[in-house]
This record gives C-alpha cells, sequence and structure tokens, in this order.
C-alpha cells in the first residue's frame, strides 16, 4: 500500500449537550475564547489564532461531539483525500461540496469506525491571528475514549494518513497530522466518547496566567498543573459547565519527521510520566470525568 495522503490541520472540534449554548459567557469569561457566530441553537467559538471557530457549542438531546474539524489546504488537495477515503472504504456522507452554515467552506464529512463524524474544509474566510497574553490561540488536540484502540488507530493511518509519535504504556496512542506530537489520541475505554479537548496557550506564562483566571473565576484544575511525558507538553484539565474535560496547554513537542520515532512510555516511573511531579496520577473522579457519557455517534448516517 502506498503511503496515504495526509488529513490537513485539526481546526477544531463542535461539541454537543443538552442548553450546550447557554453556556457561552464561561468560554469567554473564564476560557478566554469570544464569540465569532451564533446560530440557531449553535455558538461557534473562537481563540485568537486564524480558524474561523475552534469550539462549537450545540444544543442536542445527547452528549458528545458534532464534528472534529479538519482543514486542507486546496480544493485539489480535497478530492484527491476525498477519492483516497472512499479507495480505502470510508463511510463518506457526500462529495465535497459548500456547507451551508455560518462557517461556510468547501469539503466533505465521513464516519470514523466508532461513527464520529469528521469534517474537512477548505476555503474557509480566516480571520487575523495574533497572540494575545493567556487566551488559547488554537485546538491543540482531541483525546477520545475507543472500544477498539488498535482498530481506530490503524483507520485513522491507513485512511487519513495520521502517523504514530508514541504510546502511554498499552492503554494510549498518540497520533499526528501535522508537525505537533498530536492532534489525535485514543484511549483504550469500554464505550466511544470524548477524553478531553485542548486548548494551545501561547506560551507558559500564558498557560499559567489562564489557569489563574479560572481560578479567580472560582474553579481549580481537576487535574494539573503539570507536565506530561509523551509530548512533554505542560497540562492543567477542567471540567465545562456540560461536564466535559478542556485543558490549558503549550509548548507541544514539535516531530522530525526525519529522525522521530515511536516509542511505548511505561507508566511505571512517576517522574516520566509526571515531569514537574506537581500533578500526581489523575483521581479516580478525574478518570470517571474522562471517561465522559458514552457518545453514540451518527450510526444513523451509515444508513442515509
Ligand atoms: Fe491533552
Amino acid at each position: 500500500m502506498t503511503e496515504p495522503l495526509r488529513a490537513g490541520h485539526l481546526r477544531g472540534i463542535m461539541m454537543r449537550a443538552p442548553a450546550m449554548t447557554s453556556t457561552v459567557d464561561f468560554y469567554v469569561d473564564s476560557w478566554g475564547l469570544s464569540l465569532a457566530e451564533k446560530g440557531d441553537g449553535v455558538a461557534y467559538m473562537a481563540g485568537t489564532g486564524p480558524e474561523p471557530f475552534l469550539y462549537g457549542l450545540k444544543d442536542a438531546d445527547t452528549f458528545g461531539i458534532e464534528y472534529i474539524h479538519f482543514g486542507m489546504p486546496d480544493r485539489a488537495a480535497m478530492d484527491a483525500f476525498y477519492h483516497q477515503c472512499i479507495d480505502r472504504g470510508a463511510t463518506v456522507l457526500g462529495a465535497p461540496a459548500p456547507f451551508d452554515d455560518p462557517i461556510g467552506g468547501y469539503g466533505f464529512e465521513i464516519l470514523d469506525p466508532d461513527f464520529r463524524r469528521l469534517r474537512f474544509t477548505t476555503e474557509l474566510t480566516m480571520k487575523a491571528s495574533e497572540d494575545t497574553f493567556a487566551l488559547p490561540r488554537k485546538v491543540s488536540h482531541v483525546v477520545l475514549n475507543t472500544p477498539d484502540m488498535e482498530g481506530v488507530r490503524d483507520w485513522y493511518c491507513e485512511t487519513l494518513g495520521f502517523r504514530v509519535s508514541d504510546y502511554s504504556a498499552d492503554q494510549m496512542v498518540f497520533l499526528r497530522c501535522s508537525s505537533d506530537h498530536h492532534s489525535i489520541a485514543l484511549v483504550r475505554a469500554p464505550y466511544a466518547s470524548v477524553n478531553h479537548v485542548a486548548f494551545e496557550m501561547p506560551n507558559l506564562d500564558s498557560f499559567m496566567r489562564g489557569i489563574g483566571r479560572m481560578k479567580q473565576k472560582g474553579q481549580v484544575p481537576s487535574w494539573g498543573p503539570g507536565r506530561h511525558g509523551p509530548g512533554n507538553n505542560p497540562f492543567a484539565y477542567f471540567v465545562s459547565p456540560s461536564g466535559f474535560v478542556i485543558e490549558f496547554t503549550s509548548e507541544l513537542q514539535q516531530i522530525d519527521e526525519a529522525t522521530h520515532e515511536a516509542k511505548v512510555w511505561p507508566r511505571t516511573d512517576p517522574e516520566a510520566m509526571d515531569r514537574w511531579m506537581t500533578a500526581g496520577p489523575p483521581t479516580p473522579a478525574q478518570r470517571a470525568v474522562m471517561m465522559g457519557r458514552p457518545d453514540p455517534g451518527f450510526p444513523e448516517l451509515k444508513q442515509a
């Protein structure tokens, strides 16, 4: 099999939960995003980077992911990538076409093996970008719980061109589609759900000041601050008003394709997993909130 075309960069994610659009103020006042667009039952939150939105809030009956959003450089890349998805047997939800929503763009959607919807777009209207102290600039990564870690890993690698960056014991795999150590990671779990979404701060000072803003608003991290082993990124996890885990991070390891070799990080050395030794292992409560509620995804779209 030839080397697959690679999915473009991670743009962000649209989440769904009951009354989620009523939580816009939390994301503006505490988390540090801005309201970019508001539609009927949906709000688009932007960061300081060029993406028109990073994190969407959609009112829905169920808790989970509406879609994970990736960018492609242009229509030619989009169309080639679309044909690769078809050739490799992905469940594709229609041919590339314009999207009719406040963000727009041209692209298509597919379902992953856990029935998560993935959207690929190009030709979005990008905005002016300027790093701002203590404000998130982009979505760094999305971590997914899955009952089939190896199968879903292989699908992301073979169908979408992701590459394995590292493993955490036999429980987690980190996948990249750019120089970022991971844009997607998978966690072995009893059912499919979202584990957490991480937002990138421009530097370590901004990361700490973001934690400070949350603290002044009455919310301390549910885990962290600390610095991970795999990816070498600082982390501070919080629980959103909808019960989803969100993370501030920064300084994620950048991968040199010519020299990087994936390795398995054992969990037996605490200092390798918690480099500052500030965080300790996750508590049972943290593990539970990262397991989250089962996300049914969109199996009905497969039949449509
Ligand atoms: Fe993370």
